[in-house]
């Protein structure tokens, strides 16, 4: 199985930072980070960096495989993103992009479309501008959550430190690197999440003894998800082969974030993820949907702000509530309001990558491919342990909690067989 595409490197930049990658006769960039590579040179990409190298002898096979099923793949694609008939004024200036961009009234506009026949045209028209923008590539990441532990106490999460009715669980070095081994090598994954609540029983050298345990072994993206650290110990975890951090910013709206996190401001964590961006970091980032007290014009601001972050990914998704909190009688958000973000930030941001958050899931079996044809072009799939993956309750209703024996195995061809049935190649092909 195989969740990026191999390239040949056809030319390097003159400072040596930039790699220019074939990929079946079209040209992409990615970055080079410490990875010793050389024009000729078969690598993978993710995230627009490389991050692993192969022989010729491995990647002409793979590329021989994806050559046909690459141009299949690409003729489905083009059926389902055709422009839908008739669309209104406002999806039609939607669709024209940058030159002149929607308005924030215009954007709202968009939030409240009700009518199931316009709905329908909107992410038409979004996926139509995800495949002229950016074709039929699609990220598929793993995630781990290594620990529910928290020292933090946001209202809506269900991890939050003063939840003292769930089990909590820290995976040793060892079980990490396990999963890790088990991700790469037996199910192909190139880019990997780890995740955690701010637990700060992990040391920063800790964390760094981890990613570099990994990055000895494997040519991978590897995203850390553990809150506010130090930026020192960002900048050492970089040093140790961790290049992206996902990182959300929750909501715009400062009062609503300082209520919804005790103890927290917006600035701080805008600061950070700023400066994460600005230090080279790959960076995923996004908000909440409908948390008590958001209004539609929070939704139009969390777009704008992410776009101004200028974001590797969008990683947004619906609030659920959970029993265990304050927020617990607070309504869900529903299913629509998280497809209509999707298309909003295909409108306003076009050429980014858009991932369809595992809390989408939680609305209905559907709720991915409905993402993915609403303009979403990336998806993340749990490769938590088993045995501690159902104690990761951030919200309810977390998929593949429902089995006794969950495979990802079983996840992982499902959401291949939904890929191909919507022309979409599991790949990364860089910037
Ligand atoms: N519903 C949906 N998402 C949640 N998160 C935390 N609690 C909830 C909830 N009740 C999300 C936050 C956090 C991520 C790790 O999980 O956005 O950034
Ligand atoms: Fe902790 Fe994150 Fe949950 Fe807040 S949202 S309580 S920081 S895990």
């Amino acid at each position: 199985m195989c969740y990026a595409i191999p390239g040949k490197i056809i030319s390097i930049s003159k400072d040596g930072k930039t790699a220019t990658i074939q990929y079946f006769g079209e040209l992409r960039n990615a970055h080079i980070i410490g990875a010793a590579v050389s024009i000729g040179d078969y690598v993978y990409a993710q995230g627009g960096i490389v991050v692993g190298k192969i022989s010729e002898t491995e990647a002409l096979p793979i590329l021989k495989l994806w050559k046909t099923k690459f141009l299949e793949l690409k003729k489905v694609d083009e059926e389902l993103a055709s422009i839908p008939e008739n669309i209104s004024s406002l999806l039609q200036k939607a669709e024209a992009g940058d030159e002149e961009p929607l308005t924030k009234e215009e954007m709202r506009d968009v939030l409240n479309i009700k009518d199931e026949t316009e709905l329908n045209s909107l992410y038409q028209t979004a996926n139509h501008i995800r495949k002229k923008r950016l074709d039929n590539a699609c990220c598929v990441h793993g995630i781990i959550e290594f620990s529910n532990y928290c020292m933090q106490n946001c209202l809506y999460c269900g991890i939050r430190c003063d939840n003292k009715k769930i089990t909590r669980y820290r995976m040793s070095e060892e079980e990490i690197l396990q999963a890790v081994d088990y991700a790469v090598d037996r199910l192909g994954f190139k880019a990997l999440v780890l995740q955690s609540g701010e637990d700060s029983y992990y040391t920063d050298e800790m964390l760094i003894s981890i990613v570099k345990k990994i990055r000895e072994k494997h040519g991978i993206l590897i995203f850390m998800s553990i809150g506010e650290r130090s930026k020192e110990c960002y900048i050492k975890l970089y040093g140790a082969g961790a290049y992206g951090v996902l990182i959300r910013f929750e909501t715009s709206n400062s009062k609503l974030y300082a209520r919804l996190r005790p103890g927290k401001k917006l600035d701080d964590r805008l600061e950070l993820i700023r400066w994460l961006k600005s230090n080279g970091f790959v960076v995923a980032t996004g908000f909440l949907i409908g948390l008590p007290g958001q209004t539609k014009e929070d939704i139009v601001n969390d777009v704008l702000l992410t776009k101004s972050i200028v974001p590797d990914m969008y990683s947004f998704g619906p609030f659920i509530p959970h029993q265990e909190t304050p927020l617990f009688a607070a309504p869900s958000s529903q299913i629509a309001e998280v497809l209509k973000v999707i298309a909003l930030s295909r409108f306003v941001d076009q050429e980014s990558k858009i991932l369809v958050t595992t809390a989408l899931e939680t609305f209905s079996h559907d709720a991915k491919k409905a993402g993915l044809l609403a303009g979403a072009n990336s998806l993340m799939i749990n490769l938590t342990p088993e045995k501690y993956r159902k104690h990761y309750d951030l919200y309810p209703g977390k998929t593949g909690l429902e089995t006794e024996n969950w495979k990802p195995n079983k996840e992982i061809q499902e959401t291949i067989k939904l890929l191909e049935s919507l022309g979409r190649a599991p790949t990364d092909l860089g910037v």
